[in-house]
């Protein structure tokens, strides 16, 4: 309950915004990939090669179940995660979920510009372009299930997490202000009546 959930296709940023939002709104911050790297003990790419997507697929299930089980937090989610719509149920429970919409362009050039860093299993091989185009079609209905588009192309980093405080704090208003009244009905009606 009350956590800012990042989707959306990878490179489009999720967990480079997610720790600046977490350090800005102090809040904890938590990456599924990383939560399941930390459980196996292995890499994902080791994971998608040694026991192939729908092993990994279970285990992304439990660590967005185990993610959510917690307030509070950042939740940055690997690009395939809420395409599942059991990890859409999970993750849009009294969540804010955000959208980082990327081009695919975008993602190729990113990928490019990082080809020493993380490696990204499903998008290895010939025609990165068409596989990115593919994938994000294919997602596509699904990442607009989101509560909040943030389109990220050609947008600093910081700009995109500053329009997602924003949207944050709008989000969180009537919800605060709902659980204010609920609290002084219940105080109210457990207070001695005066005589
Ligand atoms: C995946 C994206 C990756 C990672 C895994 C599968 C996907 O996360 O979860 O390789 O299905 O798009 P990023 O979105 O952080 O790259």
């Amino acid at each position: 309950m009350d956590n800012l959930v990042l989707v959306g296709f990878s490179c489009s940023g999720k967990t480079t915004v997610g720790r600046i939002l977490a350090r800005r709104l102090r809040m904890e911050f938590v990456d599924t990939d990383r939560m399941i790297e930390k459980s196996t003990h292995r890499t994902i790419p080791a994971i998608f090669r040694e026991d192939g997507e729908d092993a990994f697929r279970e285990l992304e299930r439990d660590a967005v179940r185990r993610a959510c089980e917690k307030s509070a937090q950042v939740v940055s989610t690997g690009g395939g995660a809420y395409v599942d719509p059991r990890n859409q149920d999970v993750l849009r429970d009294g969540n804010m979920v955000v959208h980082l919409r990327v081009k695919p362009a975008t993602v190729i050039a990113r990928l490019q510009a990082s080809k020493a860093g993380r490696p990204r299993p499903l998008l290895e091989g010939e025609d990165p372009l068409g596989k990115v185009q593919g994938l994000m079609e294919a997602r596509r209905v699904a990442y607009e299930q989101a509560d909040v588009l943030i389109d990220v192309d050609n947008r600093s980093i910081y700009d995109v997490a500053a329009e997602i405080v924003r949207r944050w704090y709008d989000w969180r208003r009537p919800r605060r202000a709902a659980l204010r009244k609920q609290m002084t009905r219940a105080a109210t009606a457990s207070a001695p009546a005066l005589s």
